[in-house]
């Protein structure tokens, strides 16, 4: 039996709904029903359902990726690293394997591909508070789990439904876009990883998954244009990240991210541009 948690948030749900579709037997488990920051609870709750596999999507991902205020940094704190902490020390006493969802911002810059074997360079624990936990998260989880994780990052994740977390939806919704070279992850290939994952039996470790190949945001707008979508505005362009915040601009994340490893183990990822103008093509704004 597969354990599911965080199936209230916007990844955990698709994976729910995916393993739904496959027809796979699951458990989901919002921790409003068991405090699973409980040890106790959470290995009954393994042991009773002879739960052998748990997929973790919980987390606390505040605005802008920045915890900046101290009630954020220490929900972040807490959901980020204690909470997988102690949830890989339950796994690693009753023999169960973890699937771990990470974050791939915790690199930035496309001067290169980022590979798993690279050390972050977004991790700065004053600048980039969350990464710095998510970063965390997967050195606790390895040392814990030698032998039976797997952490899977995933990158400004879209798909084509309009949701507040989508990337395309956040793109729609800003006056000025960022154009450069970037890594994301079609929210449907990361489910598909993660069933990958739970189905076969692959090297532990870390895993890039991010759909092969980078683009530039100003793709999504122009493929809605290019489908008779309605985008209601002129954008300004930016190709330089210091313009783009001399301007007042937020930090718009990008990077490229190498998924090598990820297709070394037998996984198709299909290419990020074809990814975006598939949904794009289908996206639905309702
Ligand atoms: N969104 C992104 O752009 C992105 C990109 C890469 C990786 N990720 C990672 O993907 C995971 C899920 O992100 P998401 O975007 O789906 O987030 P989300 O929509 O905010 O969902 C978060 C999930 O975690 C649970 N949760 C929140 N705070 C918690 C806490 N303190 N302790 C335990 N559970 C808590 C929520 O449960 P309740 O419903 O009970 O609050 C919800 O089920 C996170 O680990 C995040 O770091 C996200």
């Amino acid at each position: 039996m597969i354990l599911i948690l965080g199936s209230t948030g916007y990844i955990g749900w698709n994976i729910a709904s995916e393993l739904a579709k496959a027809r796979k037997s699951f458990l989901e488990m919002p921790r409003w029903r068991v405090d699973y920051y409980d040890s106790e609870k959470l290995s009954q709750l393994i042991l009773s359902n002879n739960i052998k596999t748990i997929i973790n999507s919980t987390g606390f991902v505040p605005d802008s990726f920045c915890a900046k205020n101290k009630e954020d940094k220490e929900e972040c704190y807490t959901a980020n690293i204690e909470f997988p902490t102690n949830l890989a020390r339950v796994c690693c006493l009753l023999n169960v394997k973890l699937i771990h969802v990470s974050d791939a911002g915790i690199f930035n810059g496309n001067q290169k591909l980022y590979t798993e074997e690279d050390h972050p360079n977004r991790c700065d624990e004053d600048l980039n508070y969350y990464y710095f936990c998510k970063y965390l998260a997967e050195t606790r989880v390895s040392a814990f789990l030698p032998s039976n994780h797997y952490i899977l990052r995933c990158y400004l994740p879209f798909s084509n439904e309009h949701k507040e977390k989508n990337l395309i939806s956040k793109v729609l919704k800003q006056d000025s876009i960022l154009t450069c070279n970037t890594s994301a992850t079609r929210l449907d290939d990361f489910t598909r990883a993660i069933l990958h994952f739970v189905n076969t039996e692959q090297q532990a470790g870390v895993y890039n998954v991010v759909n092969s190949g980078f683009f530039s945001r100003s793709l999504i707008v122009e493929e809605f244009k290019r489908n008779n979508k309605e985008v209601d505005k002129q954008y300004s362009f930016y190709d330089n990240e210091n313009d783009f915040k001399m301007i007042g601009q937020k930090d718009s994340s990008y990077c490229t991210i190498d998924n090598k490893k990820l297709i070394d183990t037998g996984f198709e990822m299909p290419d990020v541009q074809d990814a975006i103008k598939s949904c794009i093509k289908s996206f639905k704004m309702t």
